[in-house]
């Protein structure tokens, strides 16, 4: 919960994180190599890189989905090596792919979930209403899950992310084929969740989002951090005004290295 938040603020810590996945053709692989950083409470940190970089691998990491090969994850100051299912309840996960059950719909759903999460029906359906207002789909909460579009679908499987007011919200590449209508409506919520004192880390490719969006940005390259800092520093650190550009710079002064 907030409430065991240390006194910097940090929310999310990582120390040397490292991931090593075993395929049977190819043996060993590193997907992310020692990585190090953290994030505050109301802060939007925005994770970019190429496919393959170990963004969801990250990700899902944090989210305890999976353990580190090594390394330390810290949630609320809690490790997740020890603490993982009580973290768990502290992130709403989302991300492009998460699948929702066809045959129910949007509000049954949603009760699915806060039944998971232990609570009490009046006070689920209490939240799923002012969900429903937030991410506007009063209109279609009745209907069955498979007849949505993708954006309503969307906007549900938000809503089963924040069923729980979490207070991190974890969104992997969460725009991923959205209309401009839905993807507004995704950037409002990382927004909103930030007024209120939530801690938003967001992956994507489109860097208009991650710019207009991030306090601060990791460039993520072949599992390495490469950069971290807010867009003005980075820019000023590469020396350029466009984020891509920046981190294109970055790939080539770390590949010289
Ligand atoms: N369960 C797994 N087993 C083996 N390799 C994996 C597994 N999950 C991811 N990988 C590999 O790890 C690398 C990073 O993947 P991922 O974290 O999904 O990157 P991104 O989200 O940045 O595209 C990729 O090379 C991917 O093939
Ligand atoms: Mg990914």
């Amino acid at each position: 919960m907030s409430n065991i938040v240390n006194e910097n603020n940090v929310v999310i810590s990582l120390e040397n994180v490292s991931k090593v996945f075993y395929d049977l053709k190819k043996g060993p692989l590193t997907v992310l190599d020692n990585v190090s950083f953290s994030c505050k409470k109301g802060e939007i940190v925005g994770i970019v890189g190429p496919n393959g970089a170990g963004k969801t691998t990250l990700l899902r990491i944090i989210s305890s989905l999976i353990s580190p090969t090594s390394g330390i994850v810290k949630v609320n100051g809690l490790d997740n090596s020890k603490y993982g299912e009580e973290n768990k309840k502290n992130i709403g996960f989302l991300s492009s792919d998460t699948s929702i059950y066809e045959r129910l719909t949007g509000k049954e759903f949603l009760l699915f979930f806060a039944e998971l999460y232990g609570m009490e029906k009046d006070f689920a359906l209490k939240r799923i209403d002012e969900l429903s207002e937030i991410l506007d789909f009063k209109k279609i909460e009745n209907r069955v899950c498979k007849n949505l579009s993708t954006g309503e679908k969307q906007k549900i499987s938000i809503a089963r992310a924040m069923i729980n007011d979490p207070n991190i919200l974890i969104l992997d590449e969460a725009t991923n084929g959205l209309d401009i209508l839905a993807r507004k409506h995704i950037l409002w919520l990382v927004k909103n969740a930030k007024e209120k004192g939530k801690t938003v880390l967001y992956s994507a490719h489109a860097m208009d989002e991650i710019e207009k969006l991030s306090d601060k940005i990791i460039f993520l390259f072949n599992g390495k951090l490469i950069s971290n800092g807010s867009t003005e520093e980075l820019k000023k650190q590469f020396n350029c005004d466009d984020l891509t550009q920046c981190f294109l710079n970055n790939i080539e002064q770390y590949e010289k290295k």
